[in-house]
């Protein structure tokens, strides 16, 4: 099995990125004769398109042409499932910043004086825009999602207590730095070259491919790189890929299409809002018995991944707690807004927040320390358990379980009792200033919650001169996954990671990939890439062996070096050039697919997840009730990243993942017109976290453990996504220091904005 060496590696690109030489779909240099487009966006959110008058914009000087929906040889459709997603609105509209055509332009700047010529005449119907309406509507996309155990219904009636709430969760935009951008280059025998910004190349590939009516393999796409995705594009970087496409196709041309910032905040969809209402019974100290959770979410105008997504919040609603009666359902409502999608989490943390906020309010309602009350309800740690009260709703075995170890460790390591304390002392003379402190757990799954997509392939060619090249399903992001898959090969051919090139993610060497997401990208694309360089190093070994007449196990590979029985023999280089003498074949390819995993989707049972990641986060805030003004003055992490294969690069998912969840709970806000229109469309007026919103405090450590209980890459975890929820810490750490001004559980809404902690105290104190 692969162990990992303890060299410390920078992220592979992080000169470039510090130097701007990084290069991304934009920078990419085009040939002379490439065309720029702009898209024309719906402005209503509901309705008929009656007349659409292009032929002025044509008549500019320098407009080639423009491309709507009757351009489209194949299937207008961009969307990752369902067949839902039009490229272009054909008839009909269904969101305000729906693309409705686009213009073929020799520069930016002339398609942008052109298209203020197109007439677009619509009929309107009015739309659907909140999550209210969609109820009132019943203005449903697919049948409700379920997750069911036990009786809730008998259980909850002998409950010494109950508590029944309701609380709203925001969306979030993913706010990549690099917006959405493709570039499609036509070439010989209808053959097309797209470069693109997107998390799952493979997808590309196909939607392309029926957009313009060609077998897969006409269609090429590489990903070098994205400036962010964050979810973002999983599926939603498939539209403008097709529109280029297209483009393309009609002009003979390269095409290019770069989404400025507020065309790309209208045009996407982002993290599903929420409204989650629950009934929760319970006994005098606190355990759960039943609890009943009912999420409505806004999906938005198609279904995107929602029912993906409705399925992780609902596998996610119990947290790190074992609950006997459970009763978890989801609304999928569509609205006319655009089509919510994947974002770190995948409605785990809308899932968990409601469940975390469920203890929150126990713990008020008996008076009891929050923490007291969430280890009374933890799933056991390992082999420390029954069977059943191990089970999740969903019928997987907790058998990682590690939470109360790591709770406790915490716990102590943060010094959390006396600092509650202090913090309880001092908000009761304290006027205005108020502290909070909280402490959350998670418990997160990982695989695709579709067994199928947990598959992944790589390619590796050792050239005769010792020189790697890597290739693999995955894409690069920014989290990483190239920096530890390259760490992976070098490590098995025992030489430096210098000596293996990390190439494009491009269809043409890895087919039929998934998407990079659900943070399974090391545990799958590097599982993939040590198969295929352990059998190139299987190969050379049993030829070497023969060579020197030794055993297999005499053959040893260290520090670019080839150990014989114990002597050294020559470099790795020298190896590879003896071997290729001896016409040993040094390219593989190498696949790898998820053990032991299922789903019944009848029964709605099985063992969705491979393992689960575990971490606890322990946040401190300072709130100027005058104001609402707030800082998050102290954050300590303790996060299992299993035996990892890049501290730093864990370390900074983990900073990066917790500073974004705090954007989320805290400050950023979605706000649409009654007619649809995003009026929170640019950094001017979506409040993202800066530099100074990040704690003022870190320390953040790794839980201690011999790694994985799962056979992954190196006993590694994944660890993309788990860190994001960690922020939840933040958001009950405000509500502690509220329950000091109030009497009544402080059912905050999420993002607790600055106004809301503001208007939230100052309500009641007019009480
Ligand atoms: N980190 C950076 N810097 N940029 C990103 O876009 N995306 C997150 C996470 N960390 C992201 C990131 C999301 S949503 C996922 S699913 C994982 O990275 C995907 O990569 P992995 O599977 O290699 O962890
Ligand atoms: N995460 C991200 N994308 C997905 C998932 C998931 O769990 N399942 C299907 N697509
Ligand atoms: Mo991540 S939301 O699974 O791309």
């Amino acid at each position: 099995m692969y162990k990992s060496s303890l060299k410390e590696e920078f992220h592979d690109s992080a000169k470039l990125h510090v130097t701007g030489r990084a290069v991304y779909v934009d920078d990419i240099p085009v040939p002379s004769n490439c065309l720029h487009i702009l898209l024309g966006l719906s402005t209503i959110a509901n309705g008929k398109i009656t007349k659409m008058e292009l032929d002025e914009v044509k008549k500019i000087p320098g407009i080639i042409d423009a491309i709507t929906a009757d351009d489209i040889k194949g299937v207008n459709d961009a969307s990752p499932i369902f067949g839902d997603d039009p490229i272009f609105a054909e008839g009909d509209v269904y969101y305000n910043g729906q693309v409705i055509f686009g213009v073929i332009a020799e520069s930016l700047e002339v398609a942008k004086i052109a298209i203020k010529k197109a007439k677009i005449t619509y009929s309107e119907i009015p739309p659907i825009i909140t999550l209210d309406q969609a109820r009132n509507e019943k203005s449903l996309l697919c049948p409700p999602k379920e997750v069911l155990r036990g009786n809730f219904a008998a259980a909850i009636e002998n409950c010494a207590h109950f508590i029944d709430g309701e609380i709203s969760i925001g969306g979030q935009e993913h706010f990549y730095l690099e917006g959405q951008v493709a570039l499609a280059v036509p070439r010989e025998n209808r053959e097309i070259q797209i470069f693109v910004s997107s998390q799952h190349p493979s997808e590309i590939q196909h939607k392309v491919a029926n957009v313009l009516c060609l077998p897969f393999h006409n269609v090429s796409v590489e990903v070098r790189r994205m400036g962010g995705a964050f979810g973002g594009k999983e599926s939603q970087a498939n539209l403008p890929a097709c529109i280029v496409a297209i483009a393309a196709q009609k002009t003979g041309r390269p095409c290019k299409l770069v989404y400025d910032r507020d065309d790309d905040m209208r045009i996407t969809g982002k993290r599903h809002d929420f409204v989650s209402t629950y009934k929760v019974g319970f006994d005098k100290n606190g355990i759960i018995e039943a609890l009943r959770i009912q999420h409505d979410m806004r999906c938005g105008m198609s279904m995107d991944l929602s029912g993906a997504i409705a399925e992780r919040a609902l596998m996610h609603s119990e947290n790190c707690y074992y609950i006997p009666n459970v009763q978890f359902i989801a609304n999928l409502y569509k609205t006319n807004t655009p089509s919510n999608t994947a974002f770190r989490g995948f409605g785990g943390p809308q899932g968990m927040l409601v469940m975390e906020r469920i203890i929150d309010e126990i713990a008020h309602f008996l008076k009891l320390d929050p923490l007291m009350l969430r280890k009374r309800n933890f799933y056991a740690d390992r082999q420390k358990s029954s069977q059943q009260e191990q089970e999740t709703p969903y019928g997987q075995n907790v058998r990682d379980c590690v939470i109360n170890d790591l709770i406790a460790k915490l716990e102590k390591s943060s010094n959390y009792q006396n600092r509650r304390k202090e913090i309880n002392k001092l908000n009761k003379t304290s006027d205005a200033i108020k502290r909070g402190i909280a402490i959350t757990p998670v418990k997160f799954g990982i695989s695709f919650n579709k067994t199928m997509l947990n598959q992944a392939g790589a390619l590796v060619n050792l050239y005769s001169d010792g020189s790697v090249y890597l290739n693999h399903g995955g894409t690069e992001m920014g989290q990483g996954l190239f920096t530890k898959v390259r760490k992976i090969v070098a490590d098995t051919f025992g030489i430096s990671s210098q000596s293996v090139k990390i190439s494009a993610t491009d269809t043409n060497k890895v087919p039929n990939t998934s998407a990079t997401a659900a943070s399974s990208g090391t545990d799958l694309n590097g599982m993939a890439a040590y198969v295929a360089a352990s059998q190139i190093k299987d190969r050379m070994t049993a030829y070497l062996s023969q060579l020197y007449q030794c055993d297999i196990s005499d053959v040893v590979f260290s520090s670019g070096k080839i150990i014989i029985s114990g002597e050294e023999k020559m470099t790795f280089s020298q190896a590879a050039e003896q071997c290729w003498m001896g016409r040993v074949s040094l390219s593989s390819t190498g696949f790898y697919k998820t053990p032991d995993i299922y789903w019944d989707a009848e029964k709605g049972k099985g063992r969705p997840f491979y393992y689960f990641v575990y971490g606890a986060a322990v946040s401190e805030v300072v709130l100027d009730t005058l104001t609402g003004e707030n800082r998050v003055i102290r954050v300590d992490i303790l996060h299992d990243v299993g035996r990892s294969i890049n501290p730093a690069i864990d370390k900074g998912q983990i900073e990066g993942g917790f500073v974004q969840g705090l954007g989320w709970l805290s400050m950023e806000e979605l706000v649409y017109g009654s007619d649809g229109t995003l009026m929170t469309h640019s950094p001017a007026t979506y409040k993202i976290p800066a530099c100074s919103d990040s704690p003022i405090e870190w320390n953040v450590d790794f839980y201690k453990s011999d790694g994985n209980l799962e056979e992954t890459i190196n006993r590694s975890k994944a660890v993309g996504e788990p860190p994001f929820m960690l922020a939840m810490s933040v958001f009950f750490a405000f509500s502690h220091a509220l329950a000091s001004i109030n009497k009544e559980y402080p059912s905050l809404d999420s993002p607790a904005t600055a106004e809301q902690l503001y208007f939230k105290q100052r309500g009641s104190l007019q009480e």
